[in-house]
């Protein structure tokens, strides 16, 4: 049977662009109403889409006031919250050796990726634990299951949205709210080019080709990973009220391969 969110509320961090576009579409498939909370205002022409059952808020999730006040616009407009979504993350910049990288962007990565994902979980939380409870999914990333070189602030930031997830999920099960995390594998959104800032458009081109194409070697199935995968991952946390700490790989299988 087909999970349905009908007459569900959610809200998705992220939500305007990639991975979180595609969580957006499916909720909103499955008859939920959904706010996309993004700090990229593009997110409200996607609202306008859904036709009347998404709305557009502005938030950076790395802000403790901009995550509070869109649980309470979530419930406001809707009527209450039932399913959070903490997907907005970004990359870190790419270094070819450990030994240059002058980590730089380690506060920020940080305050988006992980202190973004903690203060989501716990305005989401403090909010279901008076009103039935709800299911809360991290997105992180099977760079934070696997090792590997390249982006090591993302990595070790992926990695700490498993860990605080498995953690919240025993303190915050016994009060009915599930936490979840979706482990995705390599998905062409925005972000790949993202983690090579300063380079020539051609040579970003040029990069974002070469990752897709390891990215698809690295997959033991031989298809892309598409953001509808990882909506559909999403839907099944979403609906599901009987798992919590589960880390759910969405990559193909290239998580099960012994490197990366
Ligand atoms: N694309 C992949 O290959 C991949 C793989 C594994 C995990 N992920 C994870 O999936 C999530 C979504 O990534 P994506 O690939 O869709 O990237 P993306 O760049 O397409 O989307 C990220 C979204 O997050 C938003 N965002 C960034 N900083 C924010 C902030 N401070 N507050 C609110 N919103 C903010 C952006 O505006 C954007 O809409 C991220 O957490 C990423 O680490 C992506």
């Amino acid at each position: 049977m087909t999970p349905t969110l009908d007459g569900k509320v959610a809200i998705v961090t992220g939500g305007a662009s990639g991975l979180g576009l595609g969580i957006v579409r499916r909720f909103v498939d499955a008859g939920a109403s959904v706010v996309i909370a993004d700090i990229d205002a593009a997110g409200r022409q996607l609202a306008g889409e859904c036709g009347g059952r998404a709305r557009f808020e502005r938030v950076d999730v790395s802000s403790a006031e901009d995550v509070s006040a869109v649980v309470d616009a979530a419930v406001r407009h809707f009527g209450g919250l039932d399913v959070m979504v903490n997907n907005a993350g970004i990359s870190s910049t790419m270094h070819r050796s450990f030994l240059q990288a002058d980590l730089s962007d380690f506060a920020k990565v940080m305050s988006v990726n992980v202190l973004g994902v903690m203060l989501g979980t716990r305005e989401a939380a403090r909010y279901m634990a008076g009103h039935d409870g709800g299911s809360i999914i991290n997105v992180a990333s099977i760079g934070g299951l696997q090792a590997g070189g390249g982006v090591m602030t993302y990595r070790a930031s992926k990695a700490a949205v498993i860990h605080f997830s498995r953690s919240v999920a025993t303190e915050l099960a016994p009060l009915g709210i599930s936490v979840n995390c979706l482990a995705p594998g390599g998905v062409p959104t925005p972000i790949l080019a993202s983690s090579v800032p300063g380079l020539a458009p051609e040579a970003v081109d040029k990069f974002v080709q070469k990752t897709r194409e390891k990215m698809r070697r690295d997959r033991p199935l031989p298809l892309e990973g598409t953001p509808e995968d990882v909506g559909e991952a999403a839907l099944y946390f979403a609906a599901a009220t009987r798992t919590a700490g589960m880390v759910l790989a969405v990559d193909g299988g290239t998580s099960a391969r012994e490197s990366a």
